[in-house]
């Protein structure tokens, strides 16, 4: 797409950081700063779907964050219950389709259970999409998609000669997901945290100062205005994109 045609990535995947500092500049517990993050979270899908993505992705819980204090990890898991619970009936009335990445197995078996029905409930809308990175880290990603192929190859299911990042991919949590087409980090840090890094191989990234708990819908337009002003060049030249059916005569 052109830097100049103003377009809504279709799907759009957030980093939220920012709720411990969020809650220490104000002198609160972290798990305030997290009950506030929560709010965004709300917030944040309608407001996305109002700007017209079709798709939210939003890292809520890493595999590297169970090594965080017992009680903070304790607190988030019964937040994460309670969040799905309250939102279910939401979901439902307004259509959002909701599905995650991630080792959910490994998670507490309350919070496994309102997601299957939270899933189930809503796997037929196909408007919205939110999904939740849930125990996500990229690399156990790979690992799991891996073991998953080697067994499919060792039952003739797959076959080795044919291997390709096409039919390899498809083993990744996110087999049947498309690619986030912008990437967006809040609080300053400018690292990707385990995040996707397969999938964001030509995602445009953007980095907000905005702690998670003050993110606003303004900022997520003007995150997307930021990728408006992008130029996705996919390995190609500028003239290329300009002008496709000139650049493949050459
Ligand atoms: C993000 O906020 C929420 C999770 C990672 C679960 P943090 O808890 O990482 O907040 P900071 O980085 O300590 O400010
Ligand atoms: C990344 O945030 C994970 C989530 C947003 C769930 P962290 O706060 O855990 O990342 P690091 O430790 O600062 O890299
Ligand atoms: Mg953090």
């Amino acid at each position: 797409m052109s830097a100049h045609t103003a377009t809504v990535p279709p799907h759009v995947a957030i980093i939220m950081d920012g709720n411990g500092r969020w809650a220490k500049n104000r002198g609160l517990p972290r798990i305030e700063g997290h009950r506030r993050g929560v709010e965004t979270v709300r917030t944040t899908t309608f407001a996305a779907r109002d700007l017209g993505v079709r798709m939210l992705t939003l890292y809520a819980f890493s595999i590297e964050n169970w090594k965080r204090p017992q009680e903070e990890v304790g607190t988030l898991m019964g937040l994460l219950e309670y969040y799905l619970k309250k939102e279910l009936a939401t979901f439902v009335r307004e259509r959002v389709r909701l599905r995650t990445i991630g080792r959910t197995h490994e998670l507490p078996a309350g919070v496994q259970e309102v997601l299957h029905t939270t899933i189930a409930a809503t796997k037929h809308f196909t408007d919205y999409t939110l999904v939740l990175a849930l125990n996500y880290g990229s690399r156990t990603e790979v690992v799991d998609a891996a073991r998953a192929y080697a067994a499919a190859v060792a039952s003739g299911r797959e076959k080795f000669n044919d291997s390709s990042w096409a039919t390899f991919s498809r083993y990744l949590y996110t087999g049947d997901m498309p690619e986030p087409d912008l990437v967006i980090r809040t609080s300053g840090e400018t690292r990707i945290s385990n995040f996707l890094l397969m999938q964001a191989a030509y995602a445009e990234f953007v980095f907000t100062p905005v702690l998670w708990p003050d993110f606003t819908k303004a900022d997520l337009a003007a995150a997307i205005a930021d990728y408006n002003r992008r130029e996705r060049r996919f390995g190609l030249t500028s003239e290329q994109l300009a002008s496709p059916a000139k650049a493949a005569a050459k």
